[in-house]
């Protein structure tokens, strides 16, 4: 027996979003079907909408979720229904040749619910990251829903499910960043914003957030940034460098997807330093570098995916460091929404005026 809950869907490159019934089945082997509570409005959901990301139209969107299991498909062991999850986009298969290799964070062969879910008329979805959650309910593979503390409010927890591990871990995983760094996020939205929270709890000495809006930066020290730097009112990589007596940040990280920010956050390095680059870039942009300087300035340049997380061994982490009022979750949730306001969301996000909108389900 299948359900039909109510979902957002993108229908067609830069088409407004509609809502849509969603044909849901019942979870099969290694299946979990989750009662979706809340899901936050991500920036990479309207990459898809702008069908940035790729051409598989319809999309599902929706994929920073938090919900209750409502049940479970043959051979699910560890979960079971009424468990507190939060959904996670990647499900390290041990299997993959960087699973085997102990990089599951790299997981080639990240496990999605076998069963597709489709619109009335039987067109499947693409579900957004493989999750697919602004909908009531969702299937996904068992392994993407991670128990956490209950005692977390849906709509906080959820945002871990993406924006917060992807910037908290591209400090923390991916960055390295440690005790007596200095760290430059440029981007503070949701997931630069997160980096600054991750870089502060490890200890960074010095934590500069650059963006070009001054309501962002206003956040950021909420977040921990020691300094701001406002990249519309003048050079940014020069800020940077005057605020590290000239040198630059040992830690550098991109979490805006753009060419320029990428050279900015190039530039901004101190020699041998980190840049992390966790913004997405569309596909027709480019970059032209010096080869000597990427040479001579040594140091890494990495991608972090997810922040190189391990949802089972990261998410309950981040949801005690939640409630211990460690990491401030409810400083990103902006504003609670209903499942048809996620166009108006995209449009606020655009604007700047939220780093997370959150459509809850009641
Ligand atoms: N790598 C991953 O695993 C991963 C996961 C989630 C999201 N992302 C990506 O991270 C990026 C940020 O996501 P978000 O949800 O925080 O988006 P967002 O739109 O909330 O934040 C982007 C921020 O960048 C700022 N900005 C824009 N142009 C700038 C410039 N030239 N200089 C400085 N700041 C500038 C904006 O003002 C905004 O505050 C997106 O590209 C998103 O797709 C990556
Ligand atoms: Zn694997
Ligand atoms: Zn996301």
């Amino acid at each position: 027996m299948s359900q039909t809950v109510r979902g957002v869907v993108a229908g067609a490159r830069g088409k407004p979003v509609s809502i849509e019934e969603i044909v849901v089945p019942d979870p099969g082997p290694g299946e979990a079907l989750v009662a979706v509570a809340a899901c936050g409005v991500c920036h990479t959901d309207l990459h898809y909408r702008e069908g940035a990301i790729n051409d598989d139209f319809p999309f599902l969107l929706g994929h920073e979720a938090a919900g209750k299991v409502e049940s479970v498909g043959e051979g699910v062991t560890d979960l079971g229904p009424g468990d507190f999850v939060v959904l996670a986009w990647r499900a390290p298969c041990g299997r993959c040749r960087s699973c085997r290799r102990g990089r599951p964070w790299y997981c080639f062969d990240s496990a999605n619910a076998a069963q597709p879910m489709t619109l009335a008329d039987g067109t499947p979805l693409s579900p957004a990251l493989g999750i697919g959650a602004f909908a009531e309910k969702t299937l996904v593979a068992a392994g993407q829903a991670v128990k956490v503390d209950p005692r977390a409010r849906p709509e906080a927890a959820g945002l871990i499910g993406c924006g917060v591990m992807a910037g908290f871990g591209a400090a923390v995983n991916t960055g390295g960043v440690t005790r007596g760094d200095s760290v430059a996020v440029i981007g503070c939205g949701g997931v630069g914003n997160a980096a600054i929270a991750g870089a502060t709890l490890a200890g960074a000495r010095m934590v500069i957030a650059v963006d070009i809006d001054p309501r962002k930066l206003d956040w950021a020290r909420g977040f921990g940034a020691t300094h701001t730097v406002d990249a519309s009112a003048g050079d940014p990589v020069e800020a940077i460098r005057e605020l590290t007596d000239g040198f630059g940040a040992d830690v550098v990280i991109e979490a805006v997807g753009r060419p320029e920010t990428y050279r900015q956050a190039f530039e901004a390095r101190d020699h041998a330093g980190t840049l992390v680059q966790v913004g997405v870039p569309d596909p027709t942009m480019t970059i032209e570098l010096p080869l000597i300087d990427l040479f001579g300035r040594g140091g890494a340049l990495k991608s972090s995916w997810y922040g190189d997380c391990l949802p089972s061994r990261d998410f309950p982490m981040l949801i005690d460091l939640y409630l211990s009022g460690r990491l401030d979750l409810d400083g990103f949730v902006s504003e609670t929404i209903g499942l048809d306001d996620v166009e108006e969301a995209f449009a606020r996000m655009g604007r700047g005026e939220v780093l997370r909108s959150v459509v809850t389900f009641a």
